[in-house]
């Protein structure tokens, strides 16, 4: 498989270099798997249009929302392959590739606000984990950050108890599997394209999600209920195959560095407004009940979930936790 991984991987390279000596753009295809109008989708767009413009049409982005192209594993998988060169997925998607350490990011309440997630990715921390994805033939570009998870189902979700038995669709994150078992509910993992019919057809009782995601994939017409728990966090990483960035001449390289950077301060500077947004639309679709939880229940949430830190030092890596609780401050 690592073989066969290699061989793709060159061929992605040299089919760059093919496509420029034939006069032709350089196509950098960035497939993802939410709507186009949320912050990632509208992130990705806007990068594709800085690309295009800034190198004066030598690079074509094309960009392929809503899972059309892939969905999450595949899209993986895709990118290592050469299929597809560029993604955004979040970071509760990385464990599968065997860069466990970005399972930290879904630790329940570890970031107090965005300000301490940023201080976290724009720092060391942020930089090593990107240096972890270059052996996985992957170059990390940039952190989005796209708001804290809100809890969903068909039944009031307040205390603790109210999860026990409830099927909860998941991310591919042991922490998240650990996080649902902690609260008494039963993890599944499903791919988000998945997650409407899932839902719908019962066999996933609930969710955890943002916003922006609940509101452009309709989750509110299959969710009675939803809890602004904000108990997560939702974030992404940029990222490129590292054999095809590596073939791109130079000043392409600068130019597209700068046009990530740009998009990052757009994707970010919109996802907390998107986020309200959708909120504000959710509740007025009038379809489920948006629920504000007291201090009280936020604490008997906390009381259950904290000890997840200390139950997946095994897998996260205590070093990684460690340097993210003090980043984070
Ligand atoms: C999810 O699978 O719930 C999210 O990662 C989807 C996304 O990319 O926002």
């Amino acid at each position: 498989r690592a073989a066969l991984l290699a061989a793709a991987a060159a061929l992605a390279g040299s089919e760059t270099k093919s496509a420029r000596a034939q006069g032709g753009p350089v196509v950098i295809k960035f497939s993802h798997v939410v709507a186009p109008d949320t912050p990632k989708g509208n992130g990705a767009q806007r990068f594709k249009e800085l690309a295009e413009e800034r190198t004066k049409g030598r690079v074509k982005v094309d960009v392929y929302p809503n899972s059309q192209l892939y969905k999450d594993k595949e899209e993986m998988e895709a990118l290592q392959l050469g299929s597809v060169q560029m993604l955004a997925p979040s970071l509760a998607k990385f464990g599968p590739l065997g860069v466990k350490e970005y399972e930290v990011f879904d630790l329940p309440f570890i970031f107090k606000d965005q300000a301490a997630f940023r201080a976290v990715t724009e720092g060391p921390v942020g930089a090593d984990l990107f240096h972890k994805l270059e052996a996985k033939g992957i170059r990390g570009m940039a952190y989005w950050d796209n708001g804290f998870h809100i809890m969903s189902a068909n039944r009031p979700l307040h205390h603790v108890a109210d999860f026990r038995g409830l099927k909860m669709r998941i991310q591919s994150s042991k922490v998240l599997d650990a996080q649902m078992r902690a609260l008494g509910a039963i993890p599944q993992v499903m791919a988000f394209s998945e997650l409407y019919q899932g839902l719908q057809s019962g066999v996933v009782d609930g969710t955890e999600g943002v916003p922006s995601n609940f509101w452009t994939q309709k989750i509110y017409e299959v969710q009675k209920h939803m809890t602004l728990s904000y108990h997560g966090h939702l974030a992404y990483a940029v990222i490129v195959n590292k054999k095809f960035w590596d073939g791109l001449p130079e000043d392409i390289r600068t130019i597209l560095d700068g046009c990530v950077k740009d998009a990052t301060t757009y994707a970010n500077a919109l996802a907390a407004t998107e986020n309200a947004m959708a909120l504000e639309k959710i509740r007025a679709s009038g379809k489920t009940t948006v629920y504000t939880p007291t201090a009280d229940e936020i604490n008997e949430w906390k009381k259950a979930l904290m000890p997840v830190h200390q139950e997946m030092v095994s897998r996260v890596g205590q070093p990684t936790i460690d340097a993210v609780y003090k980043a984070a401050g």
